[in-house]
């Protein structure tokens, strides 16, 4: 069969590492990818929301199912295209229907969905333009820090928490009326601050079932200690640690079943990943977000520990058929460590030749930000490679990826040292 994966990541070189080795896989296309998966895979130069160039490419290599890697195209309604189109109905893709998407695409769907479902999450209310002053009133009645987000996708950049409540008045105020982040905060949620650690949990579903895969937790911030700018993902570690199995069975049982339920109460039709973000608040799970695909660098570490057949799970995904598969799991841990551009998350410069990429043999490189050019590996973005590592314990597996990152260079390279630190 023949498969297309959408995007151009390191969840997305991972995702075609991981379908490669099925031998259910007899073509493999990437849109529009990276130098990593141009080694395994053939790149086809189109962006990941050019519905028509996407369709044009389906036909004419014959792709028989499309695993979308982004949330864009999905919000945009990617499968709603291809299940309106004669041509394109019968391909399988895995990403909900824009319908569902909208768990992602807007916080306030994603709250009346947690609300509507007893799924426990923190305690909120959403404002417009005309409704300034009552949200004015409503964090009088919250404590700092004060949690504020732009209801739509702001490319992970539509969260901001605050201490000062003059400061989240005035961000509320910038937001709503000034539009800082443009049509994403037309809208805006404030939400109850919930004190905890974080940790996030993948599901998959076929509209009927679902089976849940590793745990995993995602360093987000660009400086050591958890400090400085929100970034897309600095590292990851899989299986989480403090996530022990009485935590595990509470996940389960008051945050996946009812969100599945839910989809299927509400007439969401969902085939594909559920990214569920939770804090541990004591020892209650609340729901942070949904997203709508996988996470990056999540992915990173949690398809490396799967061991059953990508695809296989991918058809039966589409066919409904998802109960029949048993999901099985290494037992080792696995961890990422994000290569990124001096600068990042703010300017950085691209074009800079990788060296060493070669020498790593204990570890995986992921490309993400990088691709050929005149048959060298160059930066093309700020996070660059996820270099990812097994061992017993995460600890190893961390100390490995770290050994494995001395053989690489590239001009103002930067990564954090101190992945795992708080576990
Ligand atoms: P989100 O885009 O909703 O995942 O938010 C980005 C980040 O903001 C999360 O990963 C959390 O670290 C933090 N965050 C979001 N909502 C809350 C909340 N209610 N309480 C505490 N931290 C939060
Ligand atoms: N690493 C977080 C995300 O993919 O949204």
């Amino acid at each position: 069969m023949n498969i297309l994966i959408i995007g151009s990541g390191g969840r997305e070189h991972t995702f075609a590492w991981k379908v490669k080795q099925s031998e259910r896989c007899t073509g493999l296309f990437v849109a529009p990818g990276n130098s990593g998966t141009e080694s395994i895979a053939t790149n086809l130069n189109i962006a990941v929301t050019d519905f028509e160039g996407i369709k044009k490419a389906v036909i004419q290599n014959k792709i028989k199912l499309v695993v979308v890697g982004p949330e864009d195209p999905l919000v945009q309604g990617i499968h709603d295209f291809f299940l309106q189109d004669n041509l394109l109905k019968n391909v399988a893709v895995i990403g909900p229907q824009k319908a569902a998407a909208e768990l992602e695409g807007s916080k306030e769907f994603a709250k009346e969905f947690m609300i509507r479902h007893n799924i426990p999450t923190a305690a909120y209310q959403s404002f417009t333009k005309e409704n300034v002053e009552d949200g004015y009133q409503f964090l009088e009645t919250l404590n700092p820090p004060y949690v504020l987000k732009a209801d739509g996708l702001a490319a992970g950049k539509g969260v901001l928490i605050l201490n000062d409540l003059d400061e989240a008045k005035s961000e509320f105020k910038s937001m709503l009326i000034d539009a800082k982040f443009g049509e994403a905060s037309t809208k805006v949620v404030i939400e109850e601050f919930l004190d905890g650690i974080e940790l996030s949990c993948f599901v998959l579903t076929d509209g009927k079932d679902y089976k849940i895969l590793p745990t995993a937790k995602d360093y987000k911030r660009i400086g050591e200690g958890d400090k400085g700018l929100n970034t897309g993902g600095m590292g990851a570690v899989s299986p989480v640690p403090f996530a022990t199995k009485k935590f595990l069975d509470r996940i389960e049982n008051e945050v996946v079943k009812p969100t599945v339920e839910g989809l299927k109460k509400d007439n969401l039709p969902y085939v594909g990943f559920i990214f569920i973000g939770l804090i541990k608040v004591g020892d209650d799970p609340k729901v942070i977000e949904y997203n709508v695909r996988m996470g990056d660098p999540e992915t990173e570490v949690v398809l490396p520990r799967l061991k059953t057949d990508l695809v296989e799970i991918f058809q039966a995904m589409a066919n409904q058929t998802l109960s029949e598969v048993s999901i099985n799991i290494d037992e080792r841990a696995a961890t990422t460590i994000m290569i990124v551009s001096g600068g990042y998350p703010e300017a950085y410069e691209k074009g800079k030749e990788i060296t060493g990429i070669e020498k790593i043999t204990d570890s995986i490189a992921f490309h993400a930000g990088a691709k050929f050019k005149d048959g060298k590996v160059v930066t093309s973005g700020g996070r660059v490679m996820a270099i990812t590592s097994y061992g017993n314990t995460y600890q190893e597996a961390i100390k490995k990826s770290y050994q494995s990152i001395e053989n690489l260079h590239f001009d103002k390279m930067n990564y954090r040292k101190d992945i795992g630190f708080d576990l």
